[in-house]
């Protein structure tokens, strides 16, 4: 049975997922460009993005079995996109050398299908000098990525690109320069090439006769303004072209001049595959229209839809990350967009569904914390929140989470140095409260239980809080959430950061944690 498609087709959505899952939806020609950098077939540890577990798993799919199971994983993929182009859409497939002539021959067969073919190989020089070729290492360095140009029919939206003249190019050609105004220009035959047998005119300029490239008429008008000089007596005049009006170098198939992101530049978001918006904002311009329908499969921190949105364009984006979906989401927001989130885990059976650590790093960006780095030596500590820095461990388990764990999380909370820690789970015994009542009530690392309903249901209160930008209503979170949220942090911080400023003591702890737990902080 075909897959049931979309009825109703939006744009300003982010889906959550795998795309193939997604895309047999989608209606057949409903987008216009589709631009794709799916994780590269050369590097594997380059490979492993976001370290969640539905793109490790997406990860090992692919490599299993080698560039076949690659191209063929890539394959149902790309005939999806192919189906939902408009007829006059186009796809870019940004891959890198290893396995763009395998996706070409693949794309080649797809593209066939109608009157649609590759259109161009794109070379994108994305670094100098590469550390690659490094000593003893007996290849040429790496230095370019290729980029996949294909159309689904012979007519497509086309906005012609022109880049800069080089000063080498400028130096040799316009060599002129005109007095007073300092406008660069050149001298262009004015000569009609076949002479009579194209039709040119013959007749007399500044005591030259020749065929020409325009009529009498026009000729004079050229001279009136200006534009026709005779470098001396007895020389054919030629046509000043200034460089100035000159629109520049029709875009070509090797670009050099779209640098990649430096390490700190400001559109970084620290994820090594962040393609530079300047590539985007050149595929984009010149294959769409604004109000046409910008799709990104792999979407990763959201470039293109960035992109897409400052340019007006309409746009999709899918990954199968959830943190990208959400590095996306707040980074379209950012951007004037209110993007629909689809796929992100809505209730508590959709998170008792998820994988073991796709669940982990649910709850710990959900809190804002930071994810555990460590995995082996971790102590079970799966995640620090996000200002005290204080030790988060999750369990996914289906039974009710018992004392023996607070114990065992108590020693971690203590070999980590801090004096409490916050133990997520669906729900705890009546021991296990008990057991955290009474670490709690010794003072020292103390145990916080929260049951991953309440995370589920806060973070809810503030994002509704954040889009109807509202001011939060704390009046009946308690004092434990609120400190595993960091919240009233921002005024904390920005204490701390007005005292080193000073040159004054920072806070104490306690001084501190009073602060984070004072709701009057947040609403003020
Ligand atoms: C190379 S990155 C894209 C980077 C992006 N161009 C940018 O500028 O941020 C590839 C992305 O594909 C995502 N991905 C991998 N397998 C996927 C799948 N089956 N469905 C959707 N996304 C997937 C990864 O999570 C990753 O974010």
């Amino acid at each position: 049975m075909p897959p049931t498609r979309y009825q109703k087709f939006e744009t300003g959505v982010l889906y959550k997922g795998d795309n193939l899952r997604r895309l047999i939806h989608f209606p057949d020609e409903c987008v216009d460009l589709i631009y794709l950098d799916p994780p590269f077939f050369s590097n594997r540890n380059y490979e492993v993005i976001w370290g969640e577990e539905a793109e490790i798993r997406s990860f090992v799919d692919r490599w299993q079995g080698g560039i076949k199971h690659y191209t063929g994983w890539m394959k149902n993929r790309l005939a999806e996109m192919h189906r939902i182009l408009k007829p006059t859409g186009s796809l870019y497939l940004h891959c890198d050398p290893s396995a763009s002539h395998h996706l070409k021959v693949m794309l080649d067969g797809l593209f066939a299908r109608g009157d649609g073919g590759f259109r161009s190989e794109i070379i994108w020089k994305r670094s100098s000098a590469h550390s690659d070729t490094k000593q003893g290492r007996r290849i040429h360095g790496h230095i370019h990525d290729v980029i996949l140009f294909y159309t689904k029919g012979d007519e497509w939206t086309w906005n012609p690109i022109y880049t800069p003249y080089s000063q080498d190019y400028i130096e040799s050609f316009y060599k002129h320069v005109e007095p007073g105004t300092g406008r660069r220009y050149r001298l262009s035959d004015l000569t009609g090439p076949g002479g009579a047998s194209k039709g040119n005119p013959k007749y007399e300029v500044m005591g030259v006769t020749r065929y020409w490239r325009y009529s009498e008429e026009r000729m004079k008008e050229l001279i009136e303004e200006g534009r026709v000089v005779q470098k001396k007596p007895g020389a054919v005049p030629a046509y000043k072209r200034y460089l100035d009006e000159m629109p520049g170098v029709p875009l070509q198939d090797v670009w050099t001049d779209v640098a990649p992101l430096s390490a700190r530049g400001a559109e970084r978001l620290g994820y090594p595959t962040q393609k530079p918006e300047t590539l985007l904002e050149r595929i984009i311009e010149s294959s769409s229209d604004p109000g046409q329908v910008v799709l990104d499969p792999f979407c990763g921190c959201g470039t293109t839809i960035a992109v897409a949105q400052q340019l007006g364009r309409e746009w999709i984006g899918i990954d199968v990350s959830q943190k990208a979906v959400g590095i996306m989401k707040a980074r379209v927001d950012g951007l004037g967009a209110n993007a629909k989130v689809i796929g992100l885990p809505q209730s508590l059976s959709d998170l008792k569904k998820l994988g073991h650590y796709e669940f982990q790093n649910w709850v710990v960006d959900r809190v804002g914390g930071q994810r555990s780095v460590k995995k082996s030596r971790d102590m079970g500590i799966d995640g620090w929140s996000f200002f005290e820095r204080l030790p988060i461990q999750v369990k996914q388990w289906s039974k009710k989470v018992g004392r023996e764990e607070i114990d065992k999380f108590e020693i971690a909370v203590e070999r980590s140095g801090k004096h409490r820690g916050y133990m997520v789970a669906f729900d705890f015994t009546k021991d296990a409260y008990e057991e955290a009542a009474r670490s709690r009530e010794v003072g020292k690392n103390a145990v916080v239980l929260v049951r991953v309903k309440d995370v589920l249901d806060f973070a809810e209160l503030i994002e509704v809080a954040e889009l109807e930008k509202e001011v939060l209503d704390l009046s009946d979170a308690s004092a434990d959430l609120m400190s595993l949220f960091s919240i009233a942090t921002e005024e904390a911080r920005e204490k701390k950061k007005k005292r080193k400023l000073e040159k004054q003591p920072v806070a104490s702890k306690d001084e501190l944690e009073e602060s984070i737990r004072s709701p009057e902080l947040v609403s003020s």
